[in-house]
């Protein structure tokens, strides 16, 4: 059943004080221990980390850059063993690079040289990482067969509708079938067979250079906002230039399933599962046994969308090897009633045909932002991670802001004009069916501060506000955390971090703060153990300026959190939480 709502709520920690400096708390009670910094060596052969010489070659041996989702795999009954799954989102090149003048991700762009892209495309993709519990704490376990780098340059397949198209195929892969690395992967998912999803975001940021006028791939290149690049990795490879290469952008954008029980496996970009600015990929196993993926877009004015499998769960891994190659994704149309509606994305249907340019599935797999829009999807105020609560099944969907959304754009699941701090809805299944195509929702919480318009629940202390939910997770008991994006000194007056949300009872809506990051950082990662006595998070770009006017960069970082020392620059590090008496997160 679910958590029962009682006079003091379900949460038992003593709430943290809000606010912002240049370290991390968290609640009383409880310790947070750094357990991978950047540049962490993973390997038994992997060099130290010298911030003022690294290399591509010691960074693709060691922990990555911008961690932001982090999954738990359970190796043992005990849960003192496990893999550890995390991405790296991206990089920030003007704070990583002694000696380079930039003091913004986008200057850095020109900036950089040859050998610092190559470093930033060694630490950007994911980490899978065994760690083990010992007297001390948790520790990665250098010489694990388990551990292994994930890069911008890691070979992987292209499965699904959309394998082998004409529009994903390139002059270094004419079959359109494989594709070097993965990039700018955000949230993402452990499935049930035990492998991990990984969402490819904003994919746009790394592709210069532009398309000759009239292209066929124009439209779509547009779509998902080409044009403005964050990062020079184009100046230096052609495949990042779409001049040179215009089908190499159709072969990011896709959700990732990657097996970390095997280093050796390739992984697979899931095109049924459709191509947009994937934030996570979280999924629960429905009643009838196939399973269900959420998947929010993180644009304004994009979608959310389920992906449910053709197939059933099957026992093992090897059962499930390609349960994600075929389904039906459907994108959420949300009514002023309290009701909402899942309108398949499909070839041939509803007017996704060759009238309107989808001349197969692939096509409407590869634009499927302007599939859904033909359907007259929701647009929605930037949809962040989506999660089953797996206790009550029913959904979460975290919709981190829309500054830009207009009174005349204002509809019933997106209430706000100008959205600063963002809201969560919850979505109902009808007849708890994650393959029905109706469901109920409401808003859960509008967020940010007391004169902002939001509703939180009453029993909300001045601490227990936040504002720009991203990621979420559920702990064993089926009680909502939340990570915030977005929060800083200059909007809330408090830095981003960890919250509690009560979903039931008298205090629905109430939140309550456990853990704050440094200035600059944004909170990713949330994930517990299985139980609940360690809770993992990510603490993704410490020491960015946290306020144009004051610009940060190698020299002058926000924080030089978690090592404060002067030749140190900060480092985005996973952190694990643990109660100080033992025991559950409480
Ligand atoms: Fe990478 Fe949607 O945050
Ligand atoms: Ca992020
Ligand atoms: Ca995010
Ligand atoms: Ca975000």
């Amino acid at each position: 059943a679910a958590a029962e709502a009682e006079p003091g709520g379900v949460f038992d920690f003593p709430e943290l004080k809000a606010g912002v400096d240049e370290t991390l708390h968290v609640a009383e009670g409880y310790r947070a221990d750094v357990l991978l910094r950047w540049g962490d060596p993973l390997f038994a052969d992997a060099p130290d980390f010298d911030p003022t010489a690294q290399t591509a070659e010691a960074q693709r041996r060691q922990f990555g850059y911008n961690n932001d989702f982090v999954g738990f795999i359970p190796l043992d009954g005990d849960g003192r063993r496990g893999l550890l799954t995390v991405n790296h989102e991206y990089t920030n090149g003007e704070l990583m690079f002694a000696g380079l003048v930039a003091n913004t991700r986008k200057e850095a762009l020109t900036a950089l040289n040859a050998d610092q892209v190559a470093v930033e495309m060694a630490a950007t993709g994911g980490s899978v990482v065994e760690i083990a519990r010992g007297a001390t704490g948790w520790h990665p376990v250098i010489g694990s067969p388990y551990t292994r780098r994930i890069t911008s340059d890691t070979p992987m397949a292209i499965t699904g509708p959309a394998a082998g198209h004409a529009r994903l195929q390139t002059k270094a892969d004419p079959t359109g079938r494989t594709v070097l690395g993965t990039i700018n992967n955000c949230s993402g998912g452990i499935t049930p067979w035990g492998t991990w999803l990984s969402g490819e975001e904003n994919i746009h940021y790394y592709f210069t250079g532009s398309l000759p006028e009239g292209h066929a791939e124009s439209d779509n290149a547009k779509a998902m906002g080409m044009g403005g690049p964050f990062f020079g990795w184009g100046r230096f490879h052609d495949r990042f230039d779409l001049g040179k290469e215009p089908n190499e952008a159709n072969r990011f954008g896709w959700v990732v399933e990657i097996d970390p029980h095997d280093a050796a496996s390739t992984p697979k970009k899931r095109t049924a599962l459709g191509r947009f600015k994937h934030e996570g990929a979280a999924g629960v196993i429905n009643r009838d046994q196939r399973y269900v993926v959420y998947l929010g877009d993180d644009e304004r004015f994009q979608h959310i969308y389920r992906f449910v499998s053709a197939g059933t769960v099957g026992k093992t891994r090897a059962d499930n090897a390609d349960i994600l190659d075929s389904g039906t994704l459907s994108v959420a149309r949300f009514a002023a009633d309290g009701t909402g509606r899942w309108l398949p994305l499909v070839h041939g249907e509803n007017g996704l045909d060759a009238s309107a340019g989808f001349a197969s599935q692939a096509d409407v797999l590869i634009e499927t932002r302007r599939a859904a829009k033909k359907l007259g999807a929701t647009p929605m105020d930037r949809p962040e991670d989506i999660e089953a609560n797996p206790k009550t099944g029913r959904v979460y969907v975290m919709l981190t802001n829309n500054a830009k959304r207009t009174a005349d754009q204002v509809d019933a699941a997106n209430p706000r004009e100008k959205n600063l701090y963002g809201h969560i809805i919850e979505i109902s299944p009808d007849e708890g069916d994650h393959d029905a195509t109706t469901f109920r929702w409401e808003v859960l919480v509008r967020c940010g501060g007391p004169e902002s318009g939001a509703s939180f629940g009453a029993a909300t202390s001045a601490d227990g506000w936040f504002g720009m939910p991203d990621n979420c997770a559920f702990d064993g008991r089926g009680r909502l955390w939340i990570a915030t994006d977005g929060n800083s000194r200059k909007a809330t007056g408090r830095a981003d971090g960890i919250w509690a949300l009560e979903t039931d009872g008298t205090r629905r809506g109430t939140g309550r703060h456990f853990l704050r990051v440094p200035v600059g950082a944004e909170m990713c990662g949330p994930c517990f153990t299985p139980d609940d006595e360690s809770f993992f998070v990510a603490v993704q770009h410490p020491g960015e300026s946290d306020d144009e006017a004051v610009p940060a960069n190698y020299d002058k970082p926000s924080t030089r959190w978690p090592d404060f020392r002067p030749d140190m620059p900060p480092r985005p590090s996973v952190v694990v939480v643990t109660r100080k008496a033992g025991g559950p997160i409480a």
